[in-house]
């Protein structure tokens, strides 16, 4: 059954879903509400930031109603190209947005089956002529149905004319353009090297038609990001740790300025090795409050 969108008396719009929609607008209030847009904002409000991303799935998912209602009206509509540059250093979110892209476009009924395959060089690339063509086609036709994310899409390019390489990007450019609609493909990396791969391969980036910078996280962005994670675990940070979490994010920011720090990564490993050390700390007491369970100090926080 096809979703239906229409315009009721008061102009705002009501949308008859789809069954697999459902999944997405699971909550019914939301389904009511007059902001279609309320439940894209619950699934991603995980990431902290991204304002960007978040805008393009609005867009995405607001054109493939429109689109329906334009079928309805007997318009003219058009098929969303949905492939998809990342550029962002380390830890930024790039593979977990992909991830998360991934399940959501299956929900919205966009992809068929919503399973995310990620790929590096090795993947696509083999040893002999005719090897990268059939090792690439071989990944592409795993993907059909769901999303395709190439990291370090640039080192595809590192052997220059004579590389196999060229090959996997001539096939991948060939089929996204044969399977416009049945699959996604994610080119990711560090924004100089993506940069500079898609000036050696000019034409490449017309074919993305959205492209995504994934910012450097600011020191308070961080440390929402820590309290997320420690929340996600059941855990707090004491007032006095994250100070000292601030504090050193500072330091460290400033500190790694020209080289890589690895953002939310970087976050990730702190939480984890302070509650490794929350658990030797408590074990050494004999009783141990529910708050005590929870509460991860500043003596807890693990910097090194
Ligand atoms: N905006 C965010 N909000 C919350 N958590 C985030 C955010 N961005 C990244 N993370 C977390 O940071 C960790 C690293 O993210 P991820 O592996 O997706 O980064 P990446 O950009 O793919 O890095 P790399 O380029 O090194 O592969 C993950 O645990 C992820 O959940
Ligand atoms: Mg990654």
């Amino acid at each position: 059954m096809e979703s239906q969108v229409s315009l009721n008396k008061n102009g705002q719009i009501n949308i008859v879903l789809h069954e697999r929609e459902k999944l997405f607008f699971e909550n019914n209030e939301t389904v009511n509400s007059n902001d279609p847009f309320k439940r894209i904002d619950q699934e991603f409000s995980y990431f902290i930031g991204m304002n960007r991303l978040k805008e393009t799935i609005k867009e995405i998912y607001a054109n493939i109603q429109i689109n329906q209602k334009r079928e309805q009206a007997g318009l003219k509509t058009q098929k969303q190209v949905l492939h998809m540059l990342f550029k962002g250093n380390p830890g930024t979110g790039k593979t977990t947005v992909a991830r998360k892209l991934a399940k959501a476009f299956y929900e919205m009924n966009v992809l068929s089956k919503g399973h995310f395959i990620e790929a590096e060089r090795a993947d696509l690339v083999g040893e002999y002529i005719g090897h990268t063509a059939q090792k690439t086609k071989a990944l592409i036709d795993k993907a059909m149905g769901g999303l395709l994310f190439v990291d370090e899409a640039y080192s595809l390019a590192r052997g220059g004319e004579k590389d196999f390489g060229k090959e996997a990007i001539d096939t991948l450019v060939k089929h996204m353009e044969d399977n416009q609609n049945q699959f996604i493909l994610i080119l990711a990396g560090y924004p100089n090297e993506m940069e500079q791969f898609l000036t050696l391969n000019p034409g490449l980036a017309s074919r993305f038609p959205i492209v995504l910078d994934f910012e450097d996280y600011t020191v308070d962005q961080l440390l929402q990001i820590a309290r997320q994670m420690a929340i996600e675990r059941e855990y707090q940070l004491t007032k006095e740790a994250e100070w000292k979490l601030r504090d050193h994010l500072m330091k460290q920011k400033q500190q790694y300025f020209y080289h890589n720090f690895s953002n939310a990564r970087f976050i990730r490993n702190i939480i984890e090795k302070s509650i490794r050390k929350h658990a030797v700390r408590l074990i050494r007491k004999n009783s141990y409050t529910t708050e005590e369970l929870m509460l991860i100090t500043k003596h807890d926080l693990t910097l090194e």
